[in-house]
């Protein structure tokens, strides 16, 4: 079996590979240990003895707040439970959990929830960027199994030299292999751990119809953080995870992008006529299909 070397912030340990079981660490971390505010500092609040950090809109001012890890990491398990605001209405309120470095030549990998209105779901859109490609968005957007805003839930960035994979809860929902096709866009350089939420009224909510209505804030997002990862400064520290997810796990991968995945740039036809590299790799990006099955049907499944 495989081992390797890993640093959970200052402590070693050894973890194994995905395969056959990945022995992780689940203690929520500290906040003031790994993370600091990163903007509109007086909304960037702690819980749950430091463990647990609200951030928020308030009633007075749009411009949000956040915050970001202390360290950079090369690679990991980056595992953000999230309960989101629970206004009813959340019209522009974008929450986010990503990674993303400041070179010049950016990479970043996201998870972003773009609000909703009465009666409707939230929506969670993946985005990757690499080495400065922002001008190639690649964008899936779906509806989750649950209502986000009532409980906490997992999600979950598994990011080393090989693939990404992104998790809702046990499912995984996306994956992004470092393959020949995708090329230098597949993000390779050490990134920050951020948190944010800010409005996104000109875009977000039905693509900028339903705006940010301040008075029903104010918007608070709640996060616990698990980190598995390594830190950037330590060379020999870098976590590969061979083999990626199991064969079970790709089944659940292909169901939840069946019945819930409503977006996919590899099908946007509009924007890439020739759709990008990867999306012509077998199994790659399949189609969206959730807008044929109905939500009753959905919750069935
Ligand atoms: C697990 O992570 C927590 C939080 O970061 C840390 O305090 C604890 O020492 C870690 N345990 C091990 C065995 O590494
Ligand atoms: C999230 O992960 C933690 C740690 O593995 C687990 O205890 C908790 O039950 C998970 N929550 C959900 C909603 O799956
Ligand atoms: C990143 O982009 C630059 C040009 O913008 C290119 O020279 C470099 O090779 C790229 N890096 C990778 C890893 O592809």
């Amino acid at each position: 079996m495989l081992f390797y070397t890993c640093l959970q912030f200052v402590i070693f340990c050894t973890i194994a590979t995905l395969k056959p079981s990945i022995s992780l660490n689940l203690s929520t971390v500290s906040f003031n240990e790994v993370f600091s505010p990163l903007y509109g500092n007086q909304d960037v609040k702690t819980s749950d003895n430091g463990k647990s950090v609200q951030i928020s809109i308030n009633r007075w001012s749009t411009s949000g707040s956040g915050f970001v890890s202390q360290n950079t990491y090369n690679s990991g398990l980056f595992t953000a439970s999230i309960k989101l605001p629970n206004n009813g209405y959340t019209a522009g309120v974008v929450a986010t959990f990503y990674l993303r470095n400041n070179e010049v030549k950016r990479d970043e990998i996201d998870f972003e929830f773009l609000g909703h209105v009465e009666g409707e779901e939230w929506s969670l859109q993946t985005n990757v960027y690499g080495n400065g490609s922002y001008n190639k968005g690649r964008e899936e957007r779906y509806s989750l199994p649950f209502d986000p805003s009532l409980d906490f839930h997992n999600y979950s960035i598994l990011w080393d030299t090989n693939r990404i994979i992104f998790f809702v809860d046990q499912y995984p929902i996306r994956e992004t292999e470092n393959s020949v096709s995708i090329g230098g866009n597949f993000p390779s350089k050490p990134m920050y751990v951020y948190a944010t939420i800010w409005d996104g009224s000109d875009w977000a909510t039905h693509h900028g119809k339903y705006k940010l209505i301040l008075q029903r804030g104010p918007f608070v997002a709640s996060y616990y953080f698990i980190i598995n990862a390594c830190r950037a400064m330590l060379p020999e520290c870098n976590i590969a995870l061979p083999g990626g997810i199991s064969a079970d796990e790709r089944l659940k991968m292909i169901m939840y992008r069946a019945l819930y995945m409503s977006y996919s740039y590899c099908h946007d036809k509009d924007r890439y006529p020739d759709s990008l590299p990867e999306c012509r790799d077998e199994g790659y990006g399949m189609q969206p299909v959730q807008a044929s099955i109905s939500k009753a049907t959905r919750r069935l499944i």
